[in-house]
């Protein structure tokens, strides 16, 4: 019997995790000896940042909430280690899998590791270089001492392969967020503002912004909003805001009768609204992914990226940090010069399923 613990800590993982978990399903139902139990850490914990994913993506309820959300990312990282520790030494798992790069990601995978457990990480080797981001410290520091690299892409082998991961180590499986995708885009539903403000396809764009670079220096997000208003035509705004960007937001006096800031969407409802879009303008990773493969047009807010295959291949392009540099892009979206998608190799919604496949052969 294999017996896996799986950890789902912060919005972008929970897309990841949940084929994951189906697929196995599967193949306890083909008659496979495997069986999982699935810990939330809770670092993210509102309805609309947690719930509402289990329930559409269909994710169990947890078997453990470590309830262990806020704080500063020592109080947090170090909330998951301890609370997570309790959890591994009370139930015995024969290999932690951990997806992403959020804290959770990083905090449980040291702690299992500490404690002689398999590591397997989804979404390894991607690396932006940039190491102000906690994100790529997370990455960092769960590579250095992961068993099990499952990959999205030639390039995350690449960087594998140069810090001296052998091969036999490394899984090129393609992307568990593109299977979540791919399988819900059917469900796909209309969120309460397209009707609200009457929107219609193509005739409004998309912003998101959490990452703390852009939103936690209150002029930088002012600034980054006014050109973006500016230079949007006169096509509506739907800004979904982050708690984070909320706070910082409150403080700051944004309003424009185009710019219609709302709670954050439900994965379907999210969705629904990049689909139909005229473009995304975003500094999340995850969403230049999903936009790439809807062929929605993708202005990153960044000065780098972690999938540089969202650009070479996708619809994305790093418009950088600096809000000047918005204008020139929202020119090009306009002229209609927008690059289209091309596939991006084994990103074909199978991806749980040759994952599940190598941790039952294991
Ligand atoms: C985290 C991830 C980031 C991911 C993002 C998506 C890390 C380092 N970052 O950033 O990679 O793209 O999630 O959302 O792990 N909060 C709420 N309600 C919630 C969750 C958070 O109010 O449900 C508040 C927290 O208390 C905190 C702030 O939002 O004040 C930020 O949350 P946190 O989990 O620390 O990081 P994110 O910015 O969400």
């Amino acid at each position: 019997m294999k017996h896996i613990t799986l950890i789902a800590g912060a919005r972008p993982n929970f897309m990841k995790i949940a084929p994951i978990i189906h697929a196995i399903h599967e193949a306890q139902n083909n008659g496979a000896d495997i069986s999982y139990r699935l810990v939330h850490t809770g670092q993210h914990y509102d309805k609309k940042m947690s719930g509402s994913f289990f329930e559409q993506l269909e994710i169990p309820e947890p078997h453990m909430n470590l309830e262990a959300g806020g704080g500063t990312q020592a109080e947090q990282t170090a909330n998951i280690m301890v609370r997570f520790e309790q959890e591994l030494l009370a139930n015995p798992t024969d290999l932690v899998l951990v997806v992403g790069d959020v804290n959770s990601t990083m905090a449980c995978s040291i702690t299992a590791k500490k404690l002689n457990i398999t590591v397997a990480h989804v979404e390894a080797g991607i690396r932006s270089g940039d190491l102000s981001m906690p994100e790529e410290i997370n990455r960092m520091l769960t590579d250095a001492i992961t068993d099990l690299f499952f990959t999205t892409s030639e390039l995350a082998n690449n960087n594998l392969r140069q810090a001296g991961v052998p091969e036999s180590r490394i899984h090129f499986v393609g992307n568990t967020m593109i299977d979540t995708l791919l399988k819900q885009r059917p469900n796909f539903k209309a969120p309460a503002i397209w009707e609200e403000l009457k929107l219609s396809e193509k005739a409004y764009i998309v912003l998101t912004l959490h990452r703390p670079a852009n939103v936690d220096e209150a002029s930088q997000l002012k600034a980054m909003l006014d050109e973006i208003i500016e230079n949007a035509e006169d096509l509506p705004l739907v800004f979904p805001v982050h708690p984070r960007t909320a706070k910082i937001l409150e403080g700051l006096n944004v309003s424009h009768a185009r710019l219609h800031m709302i709670e954050p969407l439900s994965y379907l409802e999210f969705n629904y609204l990049v689909e139909k879009a005229k473009a995304v303008i975003t500094d999340s990773g995850g969403i230049t992914e999903e936009a790439s493969i809807m062929d929605v047009p993708c202005l990153t807010l960044r000065d780098n990226t972690e999938r540089p295959e969202t650009i070479e291949l996708g619809t994305n392009e790093l418009v950088g940090t600096n809000p000047e540099n918005i204008k020139p892009y929202l020119q090009k979206l306009f002229a209609g010069n927008w690059k289209k998608t091309q596939p991006i190799p084994m990103w074909d919604g199978q991806t749980a399923t040759r994952i599940v496949e190598v941790l039952k052969n294991l």
